[in-house]
Parts: C-alpha cells; structure tokens; sequence
C-alpha cells in the first residue's frame, strides 16, 4: 500500500482527458496534476525543448513525493520518456503512446488502413507507425500533423465553425487519399474535439487511450504494490499560467466533487 500520490503532466490542458477513468476506476488515489499552459504548446517545439521542460515537471513531480508519473502527453511520451527514466530511476514513468498502440493493436481489423493524427514531434518522431507495425505487420499506417488543433483547443475554441473548418483542412483529404478506417488521436488534446470529428467523420472508427491509460496506472500500481488505501482522496492541480477553460475543464471532470479538488499556479521559478 502507498497512500502518496500518482503526477500527471501535460503540455496544457490535454493531459486532463487521462483523468477521468483514474477518478472512477482508482477512487481513493490521489493525482497532483502539472499543466504547463504558459508554454504549451510542446508538439511545433525542437525534442531538446520538450525534454527540458518535462524534466523541469518530472522535478517538480519528484519534490512532491509522488509514487508514479503519468507523461499524460504524446509528444513527451513520444520524443524523451527513455530521457526521464533515466532522470528518475526511482519512478516509474508511463507514457500514453503504448496504451494508445494497446486499443489499436486490440480493435483494428487486418488490412486496416489505420491514420495517426497528431503533433509535429510526435509524427516527426515515427514512434507510433514502428510501434504499430511492431505488433500489427498486417495494418498499414499513415500519420499527418495537425498543429493548429492544440492552440484552438487551449483556446477553448472547439465547439464551433471555425474547428469544424480547421478538421476538414488537415482531415478531408488526409482519410480519403489514404482510405483510413481508423484514426488514433495521438495527442491528448484531441479527445476535447473527438465529437466534432466523428460527426464529419461518422464512418470513422476513432481510438482514444483515457481507458487504457487508466488500466495501465492499475498495473504498474499492482506490480510495485502501490495502491491506496480506501480514504477519500484529494487532487492537486497546477498549471502555470490558470486560464478560465482549464478551470472549466476541472471543473467539469470533477463531477460535483468539487472539494476534493485544489488548483494552484505554479510559474516554475523553483524548478
Ligand atoms: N497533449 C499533448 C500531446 O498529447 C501535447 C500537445 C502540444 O502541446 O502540442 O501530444
């Protein structure tokens, strides 16, 4: 048993969609959250850039005694997560990108063109198409970059035409040249517009990781015996710039347990 609590960190906002299936199934864990909305987004940024601002939060994680760190970020997971590791030997990191790759090597049909849509880094650095073609030779990847969705997306610019346009300019073309049948969202952002895409989209099969991600905190927690005892647990959210969607976005994953839930700024001077 260990009562400390699991760190998530995230470019901004994205990372929070990782949240709620830990809430549900792993009630009693308490999560210190660390959104760096000041400097997202990671996914347009040099490799060396994305590594030196997660290690400045895997830091920070590690100052608050955490027993686990979820890279609740694709383009972390996909460019430095090795670099962390190595950083921290006496935490164990996860990514999302293998949970992600977990649903698809699950649900995909054989022959399946499957489409990748994610930041520039994470497309750059080819981690998902080989971790796919890994363990499904039989699917055939194509991936595309989308670097406007994450600033729309912090800006809580979702829910109107100008998302909708901005999906159809990086989309349209995209799935029908390559006939994709399935699409990852390989950034932790895109589930806020995952609606959107499948109502342009409705005969898309669209993979998202939240469940699995959650599944894979429960099994590194079981394999280090770190689970929580049952007690209420409390969540510390910090971001360092708090803008009103990301309170809004807390607020909403929060479900009406509002109190158990602490926001803070952190700006990052004591990194
Ligand atoms: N949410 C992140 C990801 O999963 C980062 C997006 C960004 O900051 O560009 O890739």
């Amino acid at each position: 048993m260990d009562n400390r609590a699991i760190g998530f960190f995230d470019s901004g906002v994205g990372g929070l969609t990782s949240i709620p299936p830990v809430l549900k199934n792993l009630p009693y864990e308490n999560i210190i959250y660390y959104g760096d909305t000041a400097r997202a987004p990671y996914g347009s940024k040099s490799k060396e850039t994305i590594e030196y601002f997660s290690s400045e939060i895997t830091d920070f994680l590690a100052k608050h005694d955490v027993k686990m760190i979820v890279a609740a970020c694709n383009t972390v997971s996909a460019t430095c997560l090795d670099q962390l590791r190595t950083r921290h030997p006496e935490i164990p990191i996860i990514g999302v990108v293998s949970p992600t790759v977990k649903v698809a090597e699950k649900t995909c049909l054989s022959g399946d063109h499957v489409g990748v849509i994610a930041t520039r880094a994470t497309v750059k650095s080819g981690t998902y198409a080989k971790k796919i073609v890994e363990k499904r030779p039989d699917l055939k990847v194509f991936s595309t970059a989308c670097p406007a969705f994450v600033p729309l997306i912090e800006e809580g610019i979702v829910k109107n035409r100008i998302m909708d346009l901005t999906i159809q300019y990086y989309l349209d073309s995209f799935i029908k040249e390559n006939k994709i049948r399935d699409l990852i969202l390989g950034c932790t952002h895109y589930p806020l517009i995952e609606e959107e895409i499948a109502k342009i989209y409705p005969d898309l099969r669209i993979i998202s990781s939240s469940a699995e991600v959650s599944r894979a905190v429960e099994l590194e927690l079981k394999k280090i015996d770190g689970l929580a005892e049952p007690r209420k647990a409390e969540h510390l959210f910090f971001a360092s710039d708090i803008s009103n969607h990301f309170i809004d976005l807390l607020w909403r994953i929060s479900e009406g347990n509002r109190d158990a839930f602490h926001v803070g700024i952190f700006h990052g001077q004591e990194f």
